[in-house]
């Protein structure tokens, strides 16, 4: 646990991870990892604001600002911006097409970057602190807009994803039903990288990478055009992930809508927030005692527990019988582990402790997680989620993800956003602060 990390150790975790951001600095954005991520990813970059802001607060502005400087015309902040080409990396800027300056992915990311900046803004009242936030909120704004018109285009408060990337989750079990119906008899031939830097046992398999592929040739085909994306592409799920993170981000956009006096947006920030508490209640999933995905081709739900369904309490839903029963299922689920938050529930069948999202804990998610628990009074809960963050963080070091039952570190090393919520949250500095 946390509680044990000497002050002398955390000291020099905090060095450790202050010396990890700034290697990954590439000038005015952050790379997740050398070699294995070497671009600009969009929540990364979200999460390296959090980090940055404890060590050099005019680097945290900068982060936000050249992740929305790639935001494209129709109001989309892409998942990957890629400001050069890399041979280390697939699929690279040839075969998304985006045709914007600077070449991007074409799907989005669960977008945490408004509730960073509420934070930076809120933490810095200072003279930079109110023209930094002023001359993002517009783009946060069409942004969000974005969102709840193209990936929400019926208004059932709920935000469906177009491809898995764009739920930041890539292989969970969330998204296999829907998967396995995307046709990949016309993916044109391609060469991995991933695997050539991981184990492959650690990364999404080749039947998955096919369906990535397939996904985003059909985007591509129709020249990145979100209606038709929506309306027919061969994947659309709503997402609780995405749901409650742009839930929270509203709520966050409206508080500083009015710090801003940017009156204009409060009535339709306002409207977004009353449709998904409205809506978002329709991913209960009474079988699993969880907030699951729903494929919106065919209404099919998911039906295992994913670590997202515990951001309801992040995105301040209020729905207290589903709440007492969502709390139930995390308590099953950490009592089930050693290290808190598995991606994926433990005791179901499809629960693989070290693929990805298919089972092991992510930092920044536990951020998230720990926060909601936390604001809602949840305190042991949060404790519980905090002090094993830093405990992975200090056992293995500054890895991508973990095994949840061993604390194993896997994926990429020196890794920005597991530094960055080391800064930002479970270094023990911040223990007097809060649970
Ligand atoms: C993987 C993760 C995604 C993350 C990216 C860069 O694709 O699934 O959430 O943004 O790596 O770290």
């Amino acid at each position: 646990m946390n509680m044990m990390i000497n002050p002398e150790r955390a000291a020099e975790l905090d060095a450790q991870a202050a010396q990890i951001m700034q290697a990954n600095d590439r000038g005015g954005f952050t790379v997740p990892t050398a070699r294995l991520y070497p671009y600009q990813w969009n929540w990364d970059s979200a999460f390296a604001a959090r980090g940055f802001a404890q060590i050099d607060k005019d680097r945290a502005w900068q982060e936000l600002e050249t992740l929305l400087e790639a935001q494209w015309p129709n109001g989309m902040v892409p998942h990957i911006i890629f400001r050069r080409d890399d041979p280390d990396y697939f699929p690279g800027p040839r075969i998304w097409q985006s045709g914007t300056t600077p070449p991007s992915s074409g799907y989005s990311q669960p977008p945490v970057a408004a509730t960073v900046t509420r934070d930076l803004f809120e933490a810095g009242p200072d003279e930079t602190a109110m023209p930094r936030a002023r001359a993002l909120f517009p783009k946060l704004l069409a942004w969000h807009r974005w969102f709840h018109e193209q990936r929400d285009p019926d208004g059932q408060g709920v935000i469906a994803i177009a491809h898995p990337w764009e739920s930041g989750r890539d292989n969970s079990p969330d998204w296999d039903e829907a998967m396995s119906r995307v046709d990949t008899s016309k993916v044109e031939p391609y060469e991995r990288r991933d695997t050539d830097q991981i184990h492959a046992e650690m990364r999404p398999t080749k039947a998955d990478y096919d369906r990535y592929i397939a996904v985003i040739q059909f985007g591509r085909d129709c020249g990145w055009d979100s209606m038709e994306i929506a309306r027919n592409g061969p994947f659309f799920v709503a997402d609780p992930g995405l749901t409650f993170v742009l839930l929270r981000a509203d709520r966050d956009l409206l508080a500083l809508a009015d710090a801003l006096g940017e009156r204009a947006a409060v009535g339709e920030i306002e409207g977004w927030i009353a449709r998904a508490e409205a809506g978002a209640g329709s991913l209960w999933n009474p079988e699993a005692g969880a907030y699951c995905a729903r494929d919106l081709r065919n209404g099919l739900a998911s039906d295992g527990v994913s670590s997202v369904s515990f951001l309801s309490l992040y995105a301040g839903l209020k729905a207290p019988a589903q709440e007492t029963a969502n709390i139930a299922s995390l308590t099953r689920v950490l009592a089930a582990c050693r290290f808190a938050v598995p991606s994926f529930d433990p005791e179901h069948p499809k629960f693989d402790s070290l693929r990805y999202w298919r089972g092991p804990a992510w930092c920044v998610v536990n951020e998230l997680i720990g926060r909601g628990l936390a604001e809602r009074g949840y305190g042991d809960l949060a404790g519980r989620v905090r002090g094993d963050t830093g405990a992975l963080i200090e056992q293995a070091g500054f890895y991508e993800y973990f095994c949840p039952l061993t604390g194993r570190g896997a994926g990429g090393g020196d890794f920005t956003w597991t530094a960055a919520t080391w800064l930002a949250w479970a270094s023990p500095k911040h223990f007097a602060a809060s649970a």
